[in-house]
């Protein structure tokens, strides 16, 4: 009879994600501070940091490089054109013209060959000179170049290194971009500390607790509710893994859409060793579920993607915020250590 019981209530928690969870005022909620030591972010920051990216950084969403118009990005202090080939597949080459050293920003593009703005030069994989002069990637969500340092005892290679994500026809995709006054390494630390969650953003988290046993400082496991309003919320476990010095994925594990992942990119916008220092933030949602419901917001996607990029801004202009006040305070002691 228990068991019926209990399995009837597995299938009910199942079928409705959403939990009676009222959120706690400020004057209730535990304080996280105890929990989040500094020491042991910096032990998974500095394990997520031996991780080689081969000189592979995220340059923007794949949507971003039209088939027809080249784009311009900055990364690593360095200017890129980011263009396609005549198969759709991503080209990458420096951001000036050789000729008069115009920016080879929405030049048109004619089969696969970019025609610079003010003269008409043809920059191509097949031109003289030839213009493809650094490895790109799309990975059909994000597009990739091959422009930072390859790392101490790593080798160029094809790829970056990939997360695993959901399948395309079975997930929706929404990409944000946000530039912060900060190194790499702070977007890094700011998501290895889940502890802020329900503190910095309780308009969107609460219940959090970090799983310490299954966690280590390669893999952060915790649970978590995601915040429906003020009463409501849908808790899920969720595990965060570094696949690169400069990425950070979050991996829904249990409860509603598992599989679903957030991945956050750092780009550096200036050259290394650059102060003060500017970073892009990117980051990817892509969201599965196996419910039916999921199958009409996938027709909805437009509208889908509205939706998930606001609630990511929204979450970002506080994470940013932590990125670039912990770059401040580095900096602050590193002058005093100067001085
Ligand atoms: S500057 Fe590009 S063709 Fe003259
Ligand atoms: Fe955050």
């Amino acid at each position: 009879m228990l068991r019926v019981d209990r399995s009837w209530r597995e299938d009910v928690r199942r079928r409705i994600p959403v939990r009676y969870l009222p959120q706690t005022t400020p004057a209730h909620l535990r304080g996280t501070w105890r929990q989040a030591k500094p020491a042991r972010i910096e032990q998974a920051l500095a394990a997520a940091l031996r991780r080689p990216t081969h000189g592979w950084l995220v340059a923007g969403a794949s949507t971003e490089v039209p088939a027809t118009r080249s784009v311009m990005r900055t990364v690593a202090g360095r200017e890129v054109a980011l263009w396609r080939d005549a198969d759709g597949s991503l080209l990458a080459g420096p951001g000036a013209c050789p000729h008069l050293g115009a920016r080879l920003h929405d030049c048109d593009v004619v089969d696969g060959t970019v025609l610079c703005r003010w003269h008409g030069m043809p920059l191509g994989r097949d031109t003289d000179p030839p213009w493809n002069t650094y490895a790109a990637h799309d990975d059909g969500v994000l597009v990739w170049v091959r422009l930072g340092p390859v790392e101490e005892g790593a080798d160029p290679t094809d790829r970056p290194v990939l997360a695993m994500r959901p399948r395309p026809e079975g997930s929706i995709a929404s990409v944000i971009s946000l530039a912060a006054t900060c190194e790499p390494r702070d977007i890094m630390a700011n998501r290895l500390d889940p502890w802020h969650g329900a503190w910095l953003h309780p308009y969107a988290f609460s219940d959090l607790r970090v799983d310490d046993d299954a966690s280590s400082d390669d893999r952060l496991v915790l649970d978590v509710a995601y915040r429906l309003g003020r009463t409501f919320a849908v808790p899920v476990r969720a595990e965060f893994t570094c696949p690169d010095s400069h990425t950070i994925v979050m991996t829904i594990t249990d409860g509603e859409g598992v599989g679903s992942v957030v991945e956050t990119h750092a780009t550096p916008l200036t050259a290394p060793g650059a102060h003060p220092a500017r970073t892009v933030m990117t980051e990817a949602v892509v969201a599965t579920s196996d419910r039916g419901g999921f199958a009409v917001a996938r027709r909805m996607a437009r509208l889908v993607r509205v939706g998930m990029r606001a609630s990511a801004t929204q979450l970002w202009a506080d994470d940013l915020e932590y990125a670039a006040r912990r770059y401040e305070m580095r900096r602050r002691d590193a002058g005093t250590l100067e001085g």
